[in-house]
Parts: C-alpha cells; structure tokens; sequence
C-alpha cells in the first residue's frame, strides 16, 4: 500500500471516549475501511469476514508462523524475562497450537465443560450468587464487580479446578497484568509488568500442581495431573500451560459479561423489566448480552497463505484479528436495531463473543450458566438497584469490562 492510498480515517482505540464506546469508532471504521490495517496487523470488523476468518481450519494460531507479528513485541518479552533471570518461552496453551496439537490437548478438557457437566454446578452456582447478594444486602452499597462480577467466575473455577486457598487479590493483580498483553497495543511498561506476573503466575500454578499432586481429588486439576503422568498425553509444560489458561480464562472474561452486562440492564431499564416478568427470557436475554458488550472484542489468526477479504489481499504470514465487537454490531448482520440492547432478539445466539470454529470458547456453557444465574438473581432480589458513584473501566482494549461498579442495591 502507498502513502496515497492509504485511509484518512484509521482504527485508533486510544482516542479519548474510546473505552467508554468503542462501538462508534468501530462503526465507523466497518463503513469505510472494513478490512484495516491496525499499525502491523489486518483487522476485519464485519460480521461475515469474522465469521469466514474464524472458520477457516487452514489458519493458525501459532505466532510463529507469522512473519511480521510482534517481533518487537517478543524482543520485549525476552528483555523483560531476561532481567528477571529467566528464559523466555512463548505459551503453548490449546489458545496458542494448532492441530494435532490442539486436538489433543482440547480433547483432555472436553468433558469436564460439556453442557451436561455444567448444568450440575447449578446449585453450587446459585448458592455462591446468593452468599454474594446477602452480603450486599446487608451493606446496602456494594461494588458489584468486585463482590459478584468477579468473585463468581473466580470461585467457581478455582472449585472445579480444584484449587487450594490462594490470595485472590495477588492473582487478581497478575492476571489483569497478564490478559492486558491480548490487547493490540501495549507500552513497554504493560510488557515488562505482563512478563513479571507471567513468572509469578508460572511460579504459583507450579506450587499449585505440586501440592495437587499429594492432595489428589475428584477435580480437573486432578484429572490433568493423571494426564500427564501417563507420559504421551500431555507433558508437564503442557499441562501448567493449560491450567494457567483455564484458571485466567475461567474468571478474566466472565466478569466482563456480568459487570458490563448489569450496567447495560441498568441503562436499559426497560429491558431488565421485562426480563424480571418473563425469567424464561434468560438464555436469549444472556446472548444477547453477550452480543451486545462482547467481554472479548478480538481474536487473532495467521494467514498460513494469501487471503482476500472484501477485494483487501492479505499475505501469507500475516497476522489477523476477527474484531469480533464489530461484527457483534455489524447492521448487515443484525439490521438497523444493531445498536439496540433486545434481550427478546431473534437468533441472538448466532453472536461471535465467544468466537467460532475449533477454538470455540470451552467454557461457554459455564459462562452463560454464570451470567443467567448471577443476573437473573440480582435483577429479582434488587428491582430498585441504581449506580451510586462514577463506574470505571478496566483500562483494556480486548478484555474490555469494568473495574468498578458501585450500586446502592437496598
Ligand atoms: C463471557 C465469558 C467468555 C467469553 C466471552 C469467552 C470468549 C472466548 C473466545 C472469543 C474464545 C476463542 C478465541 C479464539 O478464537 O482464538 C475463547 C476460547 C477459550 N475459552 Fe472462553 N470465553 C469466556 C469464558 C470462558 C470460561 C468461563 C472458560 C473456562 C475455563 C473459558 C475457556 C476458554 C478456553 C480454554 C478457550 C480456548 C479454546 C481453544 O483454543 O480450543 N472461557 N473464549
């Protein structure tokens, strides 16, 4: 591309008001330049390219097979690892491997996540909602995201792992740190702290595996121990990989659903009304949700040949984003209500927030089993609830939420 061809008007998400509404910006972008490039990668922001990049099993997922990707980036990662004494190596969860790699290693965790499974944590769910709601009733204010929106996802995925007691607040710290480096922009300081909380984190999940191991139950993190004890299923890098992911995944994007997810129901009372008379609306009114505030809004592929999207050619080796945000709020794909909160919306489910194709969200039976539960929940205990004090965003580009939320619930 040439200087004179290239767009006036770029994807910048650190314009002020950005995370406050990144749907705008992106709207904007979707009409005039839908497949854009974002400083070193391509994004694609309509619906049907997200969907057609996501499906497409000759892509990868693997970094290295990128020519342009991140090489600065990896360089920073190196550095910051280095001054920490320890050597760098890139991840290899089941996010980050392609098949049969991949296969094998998602094949170990199906079970465990099958709506089936998940629907069995139903009582234990609901009994953890209510401990939360109790308690900000009794306080009458209370800052949802830190007594239910994050508290849930994190307890409730610390039981099925089988987690010890471990301080919430430091792994809080060291996965916000390293789930910012999702974003498509980070300062070498973002780098440089990721790096340091990756080590940590490593360093916990190890102590956790070891004690796991004299301390076995009937729980995933005991089912993947026997896993790799049994040698050619899964080996013991491969088996902290995927408990750090599981353990981060399980709480870091749920919280986005349920906090950002109450705020909507709040701006849109309307809405929350109508799901308060109707409780059959919960699975559509939690897709919808899920549509509508996207708690990932973007996932990355490598061109393993040419691609084309919209007329745009993009070289093999190129690094791809699927914004799934955009698509989520594509009006091709959604029609002129696209920007509309509908919790009774018709195929609601057929969003991209959990993605598509062979890295389709595993958990997202669970998530959708939290969110129903600790909404609906909510919505029925406190009709009256409103936002008492200023709601702060996270600060995150990709897992976008809030931080904060501070209701007067009583
Ligand atoms: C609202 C909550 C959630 C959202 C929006 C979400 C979103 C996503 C997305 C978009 C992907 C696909 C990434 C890609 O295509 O590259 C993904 C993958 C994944 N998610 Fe979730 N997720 C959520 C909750 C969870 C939970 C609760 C777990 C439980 C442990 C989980 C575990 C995973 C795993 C293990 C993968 C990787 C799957 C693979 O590579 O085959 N997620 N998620």
């Amino acid at each position: 591309m040439t200087i004179a061809d290239e767009p006036a008007l770029f994807f910048n998400p650190l314009q002020p008001g950005y995370l406050d509404d990144p749907y705008t910006h992106m709207g904007e972008i979707r009409n005039a330049h839908p497949v854009h490039m974002i400083i070193d990668r391509w994004g694609l922001f309509r619906y049907d390219d997200c969907f057609s990049l996501l499906r497409d099993a000759s892509l990868s997922v693997d970094d290295e097979k990128s020519d342009v990707l991140d090489s600065e980036r990896a360089d920073q990662f190196r550095i910051a690892a280095e001054a920490e004494g320890i050597p760098f190596e890139p991840n290899r969860s089941m996010l980050t491997v392609d098949p049969p790699d991949h296969t094998r290693l998602r094949r170990l965790v199906t079970k465990a996540f099958t709506p089936r499974s998940i629907e069995q944590l139903r009582p234990q769910v609901q009994q953890l909602v209510d401990q939360s709601l109790d308690s900000m009733q009794a306080d009458g204010v209370a800052d949802v995201v830190d007594r239910l929106a994050f508290t849930l996802p994190f307890d409730v995925i610390n039981l099925m792992l089988g987690m010890p007691e471990a301080d919430k607040d430091k792994i809080k710290d060291w996965s916000g740190a390293i789930v910012k480096t999702l974003d498509p922009i980070l300062t070498p300081e973002e780098v440089a702290a990721a790096t340091v909380a990756s080590i940590r984190m490593d360093a916990h999940i190890a102590d956790v595996i070891e004690w796991k191991r004299s301390n076995l139950a009937d729980d995933l993190l005991t089912r993947l121990i026997e896993a790799e004890e049994d040698g050619d299923r899964l080996t013991t890098k491969e088996l902290a990989a995927q408990v750090a992911l599981l353990f981060i995944a399980g709480h870091e994007t749920t919280v986005n659903l349920i906090g950002t997810g109450l705020f909507e129901l709040l701006r849109n009372p309307e809405q929350m009304s109508a799901w308060r008379a109707d409780e059959s609306l919960g699975t559509n009114a939690v897709d919808e949700l899920l549509r509508y505030v996207s708690p990932v809004q973007m996932s990355r592929r490598v061109a393993t040949a040419d691609l084309e999207f919209q007329g745009q050619h993009i070289p093999a080796r190129s690094f791809v984003l699927a914004i799934l945000a955009s698509a989520n709020r594509d009006p091709d794909k959604w029609g002129p209500t696209a920007n509309d909160l509908d919790l009774g919306r018709e195929g609601a489910g057929q969003h991209l927030a959990f993605g598509s194709g062979s890295h389709y969200c595993l958990g997202a039976s669970l998530a959708k089993l939290e969110a129903e539960v600790a909404l609906q929940s909510f919505i029925t205990r406190f009709p009256n609830a409103t936002i008492d004090g200023v709601p702060a965003w996270n600060g995150r580009l990709n897992l976008r939420g809030l931080e904060s939320l501070p209701l007067r619930v009583g």
